[in-house]
């Protein structure tokens, strides 16, 4: 029998592009999302990609538990990916409250009813930024987490913590009826702590939509390039780098959907480990944020408009990860080029543009 994956807040950009290679790899996957940061275009670009027009899409907020019980009671599910959460880290800073009760409701809900119904696996998308600043890189899953200097990263080094104390906690429970309780059973966990995601589907079907103006740096690029921008400002061109622009480690979103499927396929054929276990996915490779925009211009042969302005409050100077464990105990490893990303991002800032 196939094992079915439920992906909250599959419609947006990883969790589309994660459903599609699940699709691909063999998995029966149920989206539920509240459509809160994205619409359904995503969605359907999902289906088209997959020739399978009858996913089950569910819209429902993780935030409430009678939902996410609801959906564990209409479909087996065999493992959770947990990426139903706000993301915008100058957003959280200036409304906490929103982010901790939504990021941390929503998970405790996924992981309860984990625990409810029988046990489960559950996958948690971290990020790098637990990592913070720091002058010893790459950076390993051992390497010490920082004091988060957003309420967003304080959302994903809580929910690490809530995930590894839960994954203890219910170790010893059998999935087997409990007097007084209904079916509990283990959760096992993975966190994969994501670098910086770019890029599109190479279909040019899916890809990051974001609302308003972009915070991260390549949608702003395209947008730029498309017309939709005026200029990018590339934040601080003084720091201790080759160039003086930060660097970082960004990864190609279907090398990233793809480290998914590895850690799934772990969890569900009982190949952890340990209970609870951590993994960068990350390239291992810098990249500045010139270097990005140099990059960006060449492979696409188009002129981008740009300034130096200065830094951005909260950016760490560099950040990359060391991925040896990923590659070792998942099988797995990034393989596209920051070309042949960049290109994607490109091709699909174009197709939303009805241009391409
Ligand atoms: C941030 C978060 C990370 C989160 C990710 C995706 C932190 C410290 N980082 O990563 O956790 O997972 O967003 O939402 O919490 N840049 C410009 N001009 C721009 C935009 C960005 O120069 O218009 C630069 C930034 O200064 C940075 C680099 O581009 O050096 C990447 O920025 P961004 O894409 O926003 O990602 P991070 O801040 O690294």
């Amino acid at each position: 029998m196939k094992k079915r994956v439920l992906v909250s807040g599959g419609a947006g950009y990883i969790g589309s592009h994660v459903t599609v290679e699940l699709i691909q790899a063999g998995y029966d996957v149920v989206v539920a999302d509240n459509l809160s940061n994205c619409d359904l275009t995503c969605f359907e670009g999902v289906k088209k990609i997959t020739g399978k027009d009858d996913i089950p899409f569910e819209k429902i907020d993780c935030c409430d538990y009678d939902a996410v019980d609801r959906l564990f009671s209409e479909f087996r599910i065999d493992a959770v990916i947990h990426f139903a959460a706000f993301k915008a880290v100058g957003e959280s800073v200036a409304e906490p409250l929103k982010y901790y009760r939504n990021n941390l409701v929503s998970f405790l809900n996924i992981l309860d009813a984990s625990k409810n119904h029988g046990g489960c696996n559950v996958l948690f998308s971290s990020s790098a930024t637990v990592y913070g600043e720091t002058d010893v890189l790459p950076v390993t899953e051992q390497s010490p987490r920082q004091p988060a200097t957003s309420p967003y990263g304080n959302t994903k080094q809580i929910s690490e913590d809530i995930l590894r104390d839960t994954v203890k906690a219910t170790a010893a429970y059998g999935a087997e009826v409990m007097a007084g309780m209904d079916r509990q059973g283990p959760v096992k966990g993975i966190a994969l702590r994501y670098f910086n995601p770019i890029g599109a589907h190479p279909s040019a079907l899916i890809g990051e939509l974001p609302r308003g103006v972009p915070n991260n740096l390549v949608p702003y690029i395209t947008q730029t390039a498309i017309g939709k921008r005026e200029c990018l400002s590339i934040f601080g061109n003084d720091y201790p780098t080759p160039d003086g622009t930060c660097q970082r480690d960004y990864i190609d979103i279907v090398d990233l959907a793809k480290a998914h499927v590895a850690a799934v396929a772990r969890m569900v054929e009982g190949k952890m480990k340990k209970d609870y276990e951590i993994f960068n996915v990350g390239t291992g490779r810098p990249v500045s944020v010139l270097e990005l925009v140099n990059a960006f211009e060449k492979v696409n042969g188009v002129k981008l408009n740009y300034k130096f302005a200065p830094r951005r409050a909260g950016d760490v100077t560099a950040i990359w990860a060391d991925p040896t464990l990923a590659e070792k105990e998942l099988g797995w490893k990034a393989v596209r080029t920051v070309e042949e990303t960049l290109a994607s991002a490109w091709a699909w800032e174009k197709h939303l543009a009805g241009k391409a």
